[in-house]
């Protein structure tokens, strides 16, 4: 059946059609509201606002699931590879033996950025937030490649592009670190798979050989899998925000970067980790961490902690736990740290203020733990995540641009400024 809302507003009646999704999902088309009611929504920080229909990602915040393309992160995260899991997002299935040849090939061709872009890691501070660089740099791949600005060639070197920036990001990631600690870069090696391949050109050098840690490598494939989309998140938001306007692919992921900073969203899970330190280091203690996270009158919040969708345990932060629980059975692999966060869950679990707001652990709570276990810096946690959600980001870009109800994202406003005031010259100004 198909179902109607109707709006009465002024004696003007808008009937809208229920838009009724995959998994019954209901959305009220407003399309036509202001035309024919003079009436706009208003929906701060878009809590209520569907901003397209979308075939890639389903998440289910109140059950906690989570599929890309119908598969559940958990079967994608045991099984799938990394790059499987990118093709996976971008074009919509799972990549064929050959396919997945190709793309590997692909990525191993395009893995090493143009040699002038070099001098931008080294002139850069020491103290450059890698994520400032990485932005700036993802940008600056454009520039180098500016056939790919052109809309006609963006359609027919699409494969080409993808795979640059899908492996180009971990060179440039690797390259920002080494240049903060003064070393010489370590290049991309053809016969490595994409996740040693990075974490080979973080810590090798030429006087300390680096062996990969098979255990490490396929956490960091997991870590990977487990941020390579989340649907109408910020950064994917602005991603699409600023490609509606038709910004080529580079511009469009560096402003996704830029959204995925901060400490709300993807900057989260180096917060958690500085919330850890500052535990472990000034004797603060987890119940007064949780007394200042209620307390209304600070803007300190418990990182790592609550979601805008998931209102039940993020299936993410649960794959992480077994990651974990793999990782540090090792005797050799502990980290006073993970004692302290487990507490500050037990304890945030069992008290009214998290339990009143369904406040769960969220992917960001111990992703830190687990970089940190092969060695990742605390200011590249964030930088970790933005390799991991690239394919998520591409795989909207390109979904927008192939959907022909696509529009340029212009929200409206309600003004409440001052009404027509007219100019004063400043001696008339009291
Ligand atoms: N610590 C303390 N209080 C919190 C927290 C927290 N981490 N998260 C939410 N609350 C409170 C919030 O103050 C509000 O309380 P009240 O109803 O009394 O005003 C209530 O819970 C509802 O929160 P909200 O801020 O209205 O919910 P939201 O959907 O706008 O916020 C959020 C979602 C992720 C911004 C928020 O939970 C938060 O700030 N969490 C900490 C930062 C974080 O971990 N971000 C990473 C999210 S997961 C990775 C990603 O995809 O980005």
């Amino acid at each position: 059946m198909d179902e109607k809302i109707s709006i009465v507003y002024q004696g003007k009646t808008y009937e809208s059609p229920v838009i009724t999704g995959t998994k019954n999902e209901k959305a009220f088309d407003i399309a036509n509201l202001r035309k024919e009611t003079g009436l706009i929504t208003m929906d701060y920080g878009y809590q209520n606002t569907g901003s397209t229909k979308s075939s890639i990602t389903f998440v289910d915040g109140e059950k906690g699931i989570l599929r890309y393309r119908g598969y559940p992160i958990e079967e994608l995260a045991e099984k799938a590879t990394f790059p499987e899991t990118a093709w996976l997002l971008i074009y919509g299935d799972l990549p064929t033996e050959d396919q997945l040849t190709a793309f590997r090939r692909l990525l191993t061709e395009n893995s090493l950025i143009h040699e002038n872009l070099l001098h931008f890691f080294r002139e850069m501070p020491p103290s450059a937030h890698p994520m400032g660089i990485l932005s700036s740099i993802v940008n600056a791949l454009g520039l180098f490649s500016p056939r790919f600005y052109d809309t006609e060639n963006q359609a027919g070197e699409f494969d080409l592009m993808v795979a640059g920036l899908v492996s180009k990001i971990r060179t440039i990631a690797a390259f920002s670190y080494k240049a903060s600690i003064g070393e010489p870069f370590a290049y991309p090696e053809a016969d490595r798979s994409y996740c040693s391949n990075f974490l080979n050109m973080m810590f090798s050098s030429h006087t300390k050989p680096f062996v990969v840690n098979p255990l490490m490598e396929k956490a960091l494939n997991t870590l990977l899998i487990v941020h390579a989309d989340h649907e109408q998140n910020c950064s994917t938001s602005t991603v699409r925000m600023v490609g509606s306007s038709q910004a080529n692919l580079y511009a469009s992921i560096c402003a996704g970067i830029c959204a995925l900073w901060g400490p709300l969203h993807g900057g989260a899970n180096q917060a958690v980790l500085e919330t850890l330190l500052r535990v472990q280091k000034s004797g603060m203690t987890v119940k007064q961490v949780l007394e200042r996270a209620k307390d209304k009158t600070d803007p300190f919040k418990l990182s790592g902690f609550g979601h805008r969708v998931y209102k039940s345990y993020d299936p993410r932060a649960k794959v992480l736990q077994g990651l974990m629980e793999k990782i540090f059975s090792h005797e050799d692999n502990q980290d006073p740290l993970l004692d302290i966060a487990r507490e500050l869950e037990h304890q945030a679990l069992s008290d009214d203020y998290f339990i009143e707001r369904k406040l769960y652990p969220n992917v960001d709570f111990y992703s830190g733990i687990l970089y940190r276990a092969m060695g990742i810096p605390t200011n590249m946690l964030t930088v970790m995540f933005a390799i991991g959600r690239l394919p998520g980001w591409i795989a909207h870009w390109k979904e927008m641009h192939d959907d022909p109800c696509s529009k340029l994202n212009r929200p409206r406003q309600i003004y409440m400024g001052e009404k027509e005031r007219h100019w004063l010259d400043r001696e008339e100004r009291a």
